[in-house]
């Protein structure tokens, strides 16, 4: 555990429950990040090639955390919107096509969906019945329905739904299926073969501790091709390192979505906060955060006048908190704890707390202790 305690050298006095945002980066990123800048200054891109095998384990990284059937299906891009965006102008829609989503989604799951209204494409939003999200979600689906687009966990109230199950139920209907997962990856174990879900999208800054503006974009193999491209440049063809030549190919894999150079100093970052995760193992980084989550809880129900808005069983929740005190209106509560330096967010109707795998007990016990 002191060696975990290591990587993260947060100022004392700071209370960080706010990964669901934006994460603190582990020592090792911010090594790899200053290393990279340090190089960078001194020596400039002479060792390319070096950097290029960085962004090489990035994708095996990545390929491992999705389980993905191989490096082809993975892109990198600049954010979850940027994945979502080629998805939603890739897809040859017909007029009539509807698009499921639901009525907790965070924006840049809602409104490139939105934008398609003129191509004559319905969204349908489920309203999510937090006991029962996944049958709300399957319930939304009609003979139109062309693609489900879910947050693997919601933002606002840490709903999860159980994708597998919406998966087995896009296969058998032929409808392509979308996970948003920003507020899991890094922290639930994912394995897109068994979820049997087309498309995958995640930024790095949350749950996955690495820097914002890089991010994973999973395209199974055989829905490649159903996707127009979006974005063109000298990288997303089949040769990218041949300039000479007038004949290109479209790339075949996934680094078709990557019109042009690689955002190298992200990749440094994000190859390194994965370090982390995977030598840890995901499993292990669920069940120390279960732990945490477990505490919060109860030291929140210890509380007069708290109200648990967030799904509490195991199996419902990740790492977000979502609570109301009687006391307080959780607009005011939230600025007084922030402060206070409690590090926490206004969302989902009340105040979010999100922990991570190595966030000390006594943070949770004197955050909680600041709630009046
Ligand atoms: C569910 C979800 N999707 C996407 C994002 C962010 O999108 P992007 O990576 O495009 O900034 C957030 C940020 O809070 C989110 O919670």
């Amino acid at each position: 555990m002191d060696s975990i305690q290591q990587e993260f050298p947060l100022e004392s006095n700071l209370y960080y429950l706010n990964h669901a945002a934006v994460a603190p980066w582990p020592k090792r990123t911010a090594d790899a990040i200053a290393q990279f800048a340090h190089e960078n200054c001194t020596q400039g891109a002479t060792h390319y090639p070096k950097w290029m095998r960085v962004e090489h384990v990035l994708r095996r990284q990545l390929k491992t955390l999705l389980n993905a059937a191989s490096t082809d299906e993975i892109a990198l891009q600049k954010n979850t919107s940027e994945g979502l965006s080629a998805i939603a102008y890739g897809i040859d829609w017909k007029q009539g096509d509807s698009i499921v989503i639901t009525d907790q989604e965070f924006p840049s799951n809602r409104i490139v969906w939105e934008s398609l209204a003129n191509k004559g494409v319905r969204l349908i939003t489920a309203k999510l019945d937090n006991d029962t999200p996944t049958d709300s979600i399957i319930q939304a689906c009609d003979e139109s329905t062309r693609l489900v687009s879910i947050s693997s966990v919601q933002y606002g109230t840490g709903v999860r739904a159980d994708l597998k199950q919406i998966g087995q139920h896009c296969n058998q209907h032929n409808i392509l299926f979308c996970v948003d997962a920003i507020q899991s990856l890094g922290i639930l174990p994912m394995d897109v073969q068994d979820i049997g879900c087309d498309f995958v999208v995640a930024d790095a800054h949350k749950w996955m501790l690495g820097p914002e503006g890089i991010a994973v974009f999973y395209v199974k193999k055989s829905v490649i091709n159903q996707l127009s491209l979006q974005q063109y440049g000298w990288h997303m063809i089949e040769n990218p390192g041949n300039y000479d030549t007038q004949e290109w190919d479209v790339a075949k894999s996934a680094r078709r979505f990557e019109c042009g150079s690689p955002n190298m100093l992200g990749i440094h970052g994000f190859s390194a906060s994965l370090s982390l995760l995977l030598e840890i193992g995901i499993d292990n980084v669920e069940n120390m955060l279960q732990n945490k989550i477990d505490l919060l809880l109860e030291l929140l129900r210890s509380k007069d006048g708290i109200s648990i808005l967030s799904p509490t069983e195991k199996d419902q929740r990740a790492g977000i908190v979502t609570f109301t005190s009687d006391k307080i209106d959780s607009v005011t509560l939230h600025q007084q704890l922030m402060k206070q330096n409690v590090i926490c967010a206004y969302r989902g109707g009340g105040v979010r707390f999100s922990p991570h795998f190595y966030t000390p007990d006594g943070v949770l016990v004197n955050a909680t202790k600041l709630i009046p």
